[in-house]
């Protein structure tokens, strides 16, 4: 029988985690000392160490390892979340800015690749957590109907080009489920390391996926977190998505309350996407400069990160890239937005460089 993963106590994913030889920042950070000063600890949501860790214990090649049980868990469980988030995001200080969308009419950019040479999409995300409840490992399924509820009625206010429709997912028909997927419209759930983060409870209760009747403007419920706002597009036109995520935004915000920090800007499940909580993403081709040696490091030098096509650790297909900002926290929003524009359009230069070579 398969082991019941959610099961396996703090000492057994200890034991996993400190005889390991994992490369995680949760391995590097929490030490033994560290460890034995947390163990016993618990948040006001009932969030212990064990939630927060489990996925990385059990899953040692994960990069980051760690996921805070509730909003209280970065602060209970600071001696290992503190150092984790420095680390991760390149800071040394833990200060994020306030918010900052800039200036929608006046940005001095627009689409980047008018002559649709090379971008084939464009899609920017934020994460939000509703205030006062619980990350996965500490909400109910109760909890995850009432949050479902909260956001839709929100939705249903959206007017205009923001003015859609929810699909909640216990209805959804597993041919719409896996064309919505197909057309990278719709979140999966199998993936073992989120729902060894309790990602994937009492599923599919409460998780569901609202379209602007454009199909441009979407909000994802309760996958990893609470809420995923995203706005996406044919081309690169990175103006108009932007434009478009700030305005559905700033309307819900009249609606709900998000979690906030003061050190890391916007709450999320997983330390990796606080602050801004903003991946600004074109699907790009380029078969030239993606087949150079050092293609992963003239992205990191740009502050960019190449993903596949079909979401995080998945391959490129056909020279097409999925690249994004890669810092979202210690920056604002705009900041972040313009870091994206300035790498993608040096990638561009590269790839149109190598393309006239071969010619
Ligand atoms: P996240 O939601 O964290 O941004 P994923 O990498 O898991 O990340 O991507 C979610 C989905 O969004 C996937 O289906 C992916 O293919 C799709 N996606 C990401 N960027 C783009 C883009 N620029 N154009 C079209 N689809 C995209
Ligand atoms: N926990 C995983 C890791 O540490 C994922 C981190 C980032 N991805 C995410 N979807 N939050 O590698």
């Amino acid at each position: 029988m398969p082991e019941d993963s959610l099961k396996i106590g703090l000492d057994e994913l200890w034991k996993r985690l400190s005889t390991s030889n994992s490369g995680s920042l949760l391995k590097k950070h929490l030490t033994p000392t560290v460890y034995e000063k947390l163990k016993d600890k618990v948040t006001d949501y009932g969030g212990s160490l064990a939630d927060c860790i489990r996925s990385g214990c059990l899953h040692l090649k994960s990069h980051c390892g760690i996921y805070a049980s509730d909003p209280d868990a970065y602060d209970v469980f600071s001696d290992v979340f503190y150092p984790v988030i420095k680390d991760y995001h390149g800071v040394q200080t833990l200060a994020h800015p306030k918010p900052d969308f800039g200036d929608l009419d006046n940005l001095g950019f627009g689409d980047l690749d008018p002559k649709n040479d090379f971008i084939n999409s464009t899609r920017i995300r934020v994460g939000r957590s509703h205030a006062n409840f619980g990350f996965p490992a500490t909400s109910t399924k109760e909890d995850r109907l009432e949050m479902e509820r909260m956001t839709v009625a929100a939705l249903r206010t959206l007017r205009g080009e923001l003015a859609g429709k929810y699909f909640p997912l216990s209805t959804m028909t597993p041919a719409v489920e896996k064309q919505m997927i197909q057309d990278h419209f719709l979140f999966r759930n199998d993936d073992p390391v989120l729902g060894d983060a309790n990602g994937y409870d009492d599923w599919p209760a409460g998780r569901g996926i609202f379209f602007s009747n454009n199909k441009r403007f979407l909000v994802w419920l309760n996958e990893e977190d609470h809420l995923r706002i995203i706005s996406m597009q044919e081309g690169g036109n990175l103006a108009e998505v932007w434009q478009r995520l700030v305005k559905g935004l700033t309307a819900l915000e009249k609606k709900l309350t998000f979690a906030h920090h003061p050190k890391f800007g916007y709450l999320t499940f997983c330390p990796t996407n606080l602050g801004t909580t903003l991946r600004a993403s074109v699907h790009i081709r380029i078969p030239n400069l993606s087949k150079k040696p050092d293609f992963k490091q003239i992205c990191d030098k740009l502050n960019l990160q190449p993903r596949g096509i079909h979401g995080e650790h998945s391959e490129s297909e056909g020279g097409v890239y999925d690249i994004s900002n890669k810092r979202r926290m210690g920056l604002t929003e705009i900041d972040a937005i313009q870091e994206m524009r300035r790498g993608v359009e040096k990638i561009i230069e590269l790839e149109s460089n190598l393309r006239k070579t071969k010619k």
